[in-house]
């Protein structure tokens, strides 16, 4: 049965990564599998996720070898593996406008906020939620789009709102937005993209 391989791209922790791997466990994203998982910052933990999960993982540092040598490599790999199309989940590192074209229409990124409030430059990670706070946001949530040439600026596909509390501080809304929102979207739009490139693998296959 083919199914679409995806590429995880990420820096931190790796929580969206594992709500991935969750959910192909658990048959959420059945027609999609992450087949690669790149992070352009050393040790962290999402690396060890991968590891764990027997997902071959490189790590690529784009200050020591400079943007245009850290895209040669991610698209080296990306042919290498045959990957279908990338996920940037907690990736911090900004692709160029040529990297996006080149994947157009095949690039998710989930971001910590209901775009286009708190999103662009500066905005990730507590930032978004600080920020959030200060305005004094009644809701909040998580969008998940497609990436395109501007910082978080591609079509949206999913988002999901999520109540903001009086007494939250930015890591509480954080971390609610993450379990309620972010970890319920990402493998809900890995899966249906994986389902329209299954789709098109088909149809190229009965030609
Ligand atoms: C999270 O705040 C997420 O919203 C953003 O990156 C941060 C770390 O994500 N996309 P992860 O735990 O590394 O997936």
């Amino acid at each position: 049965m083919s199914y679409a391989r995806i590429a995880v791209f990420v820096s931190g922790g790796g929580t969206n990564l594992q709500a991935l791997l969750d959910a192909q466990k658990s048959g959420i994203l059945n027609k999609g599998k992450v087949e690669l998982v790149i992070s352009d910052r050393e040790g962290c933990y999402a690396l060890e996720r991968a590891e764990k999960s027997g997902i071959k993982s490189f790590c690529f540092i784009k200050k020591q070898i400079g943007q245009s040598l850290f895209e040669q490599k991610l698209n080296e790999m990306l042919k290498v593996n045959n990957i279908d199309f990338i996920i940037l989940a907690g990736f911090l590192s900004i692709l160029s406008a040529e990297f996006t074209k080149a994947w157009d229409m095949k690039i998710i990124n989930v971001h910590p906020s209901l775009i286009p409030s708190f999103c662009g430059d500066g905005y990730y990670g507590l930032k978004v939620h600080s920020a959030a706070l200060e305005r004094g946001v009644k809701i909040s949530g998580a969008t998940v789009h497609y990436v395109n040439g501007d910082v978080d600026g591609g079509p949206i596909i999913f988002q999901k709102v999520v109540p903001v509390y009086k007494k939250d501080t930015p890591e509480t809304l954080q971390i609610r937005i993450m379990k309620k929102a972010e970890w319920v979207l990402l493998p809900k739009a890995a899966q249906q993209l994986s389902q329209k490139i299954v789709k098109q693998k088909e149809k190229s296959n009965e030609k």
